[in-house]
């Protein structure tokens, strides 16, 4: 017989054994390399001073962390909507829906909550708990469809629609299927919200940058063909193109028309469409509205492979813990959407709640029903105090020495553009790291705000920026923004010497 020692001393015979087999060295090297900056060094090093200010509170120059780097509304006190918490909670407690408990739960929840609980709980035959078909729930889908229809003024189809655990399970299983070499290559936006650096890394495949306009955040095509044609003519296999609409980080809304230029591109070099609509409710602009690249491809009877989008996480809703999204595909191949089934079905089903939420955002109290005037009143409250507080953080930074910033049209963001003097660049340089990485380190550790430098989404070379969300509470905003600007005239007071200035 063999025992394990004799197994093991056999296959490291000098006795060199490590004492891990799984070791920084042997480890998948694309995870390895795989970057991730919105939870990266800075919102480490925000958590370490978190923990340090539990336990020593006046060690530092501030009293708390605010947490800018991440589009998480609710860690910054958004209040979820109470319609959609009403649901949840009858449906992970449904024993307040039997006889002998209704009159009691009738004093705390509006009917049409536990009208919805009972209906949705019949779509999952009364079991929250269980696994669900893999594509989601099909009721859901339904409602999904009939959302898309109603948003684009064409049809959609529940078959083509999947449920996901958020917008990120989407987009990887999407560039999953894509990506059958490492010589397949996707242009991504520069800037871009890094997940699809990350995921392109850690399957080995190629990203393609091509760069947004500054001054107004659309796609210039004449900037795709160049990027395109560069990368082919390198022997890349460009197959897909990510659009983030509105955008992360820029704030940018396309214009319909860019968005059917960009389809008409797409059709024309025979690449997959990826449109990632995550922030569609997020606009604050009259001039941008959102239009779906759904519509536009529909409105042009284009056959461009599309797969788009959407979130609980963001919107209004910002249920970004309870992870629900969907993509729809629309002109993929069918053999091609049978493979897409597998692949869900290997993860067996997305987060049930997080499907249900789903539901809520794609179909939410009607006028006449008990909860709409609410369901409403909440909503509107959100929009009204994100559009506010986005405005106010862009004259905030535009009022500011060596900064520019532009309004945001959507999302929950801004993207500010820093000059440095050049005597900070030369020191970043000494330090080894990028000047924008050290600029937020710097304003973490004396005002606690934690924002993600400009390079972990890529800019512009020779341009600086960083990204912050406009999510701190109103009631705290002032004061937010005054610990900003003390930083920041601070900084640039001490560098004024700088012939660059
Ligand atoms: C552009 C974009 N796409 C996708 C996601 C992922 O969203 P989810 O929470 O649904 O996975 C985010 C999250 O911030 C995002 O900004």
């Amino acid at each position: 017989m063999v025992t394990a020692n004799a197994t093991a001393s056999a296959a490291h015979p000098s006795g060199t054994r490590p004492s891990k087999v799984l070791t920084l060295e042997s480890m998948n090297p694309n995870i390895r390399t795989m970057e991730y900056a919105v939870r990266g060094a800075i919102p480490i090093k925000a958590d370490e001073l978190r923990e340090q200010l539990k336990t020593q509170p006046n060690s530092l120059p501030f009293k708390q962390i605010t947490p800018c780097n991440i589009g998480n509304p609710q860690q910054l006190n958004q209040k979820p909507l109470t319609f959609l918490r009403q649901v949840s909670a009858l449906m992970e407690y449904a024993d307040l829906l039997k006889p002998e408990m209704i009159e009691t739960t009738r004093k705390l929840f509006p009917e049409d909550a536990i009208e919805r609980a009972k209906r949705n709980l019949a779509y999952v035959s009364g079991a929250a708990g269980a696994y669900t078909h893999s594509l989601g729930i099909h009721e859901v889908r339904q409602n999904v469809a009939r959302f898309i229809e109603q948003r684009d003024g064409f049809p959609a189809n529940p078959n083509s629609i999947c449920l996901t655990s958020g917008a990120s399970g989407a987009v990887e299983r999407v560039l999953d299927m894509l990506i059958s070499s490492p010589n397949v290559g996707v242009m991504i936006p520069i800037p871009q919200y890094p997940l699809y650096t990350a995921t392109l890394t850690r399957l080995n495949a190629q990203a393609i940058p091509y760069y947004l306009q500054e001054e107004d955040w659309q796609l210039s095509i004449g900037d795709l063909e160049g990027a395109l044609a560069k990368a082919r003519s390198s022997g890349i296999d460009v197959r897909a193109l990510v659009v983030i609409n509105p955008g992360n980080p820029t704030g940018g809304c396309l214009l319909d028309s860019n968005i059917a230029e960009i389809v008409q591109f797409c059709e024309r070099e025979h690449l997959v469409l990826l449109a990632d609509e995550v922030y569609q409710t997020n606009i604050y602009t009259e001039t941008n509205p959102f239009v779906s690249f759904k519509k536009i491809v529909s409105q042009l009877g284009s056959q461009v492979e599309l797969f788009s989008f959407h979130s609980i996480s963001k919107g209004m809703i910002g249920e970004c813990g309870r992870r629900g999204g969907y993509y729809e595909a629309v002109n993929i191949d069918e053999q091609i959407m049978g493979q897409l089934f597998k692949l869900a079905s290997v993860s067996l089903c997305p987060n049930v709640m997080g499907q249900m939420a789903v539901d809520i955002m794609v179909n939410p109290p009607k006028p006449g029903d008990q909860s709409y005037g609410l369901y409403q009143e909440e909503i509107d409250g959100i929009y009204q105090s994100l559009k506010r507080r986005a405005k106010k953080l862009a004259e905030a930074f535009n009022s500011l020495p060596n900064m520019t910033c532009n309004d945001a049209q959507g999302a929950m963001y801004l993207f500010p553009k820093i000059e440095f003097p050049q005597a900070f660049i030369d020191e970043a340089k000494q330090l080894g790291q990028s000047p924008d990485s050290v600029y937020c380190m710097r304003m973490l550790e004396s005002t606690g705000i934690s924002v993600v430098p400009g390079s972990g989404f890529g800019q512009y070379p020779g341009t600086f920026h960083f990204r912050s969300t406009f999510l701190p509470p109103e009631s705290l905003f002032d004061e937010f923004i005054n610990g900003f600007k003390h930083f920041h005239t601070d900084f640039m007071g001490r560098y004024s010497s700088s012939p660059k200035i």
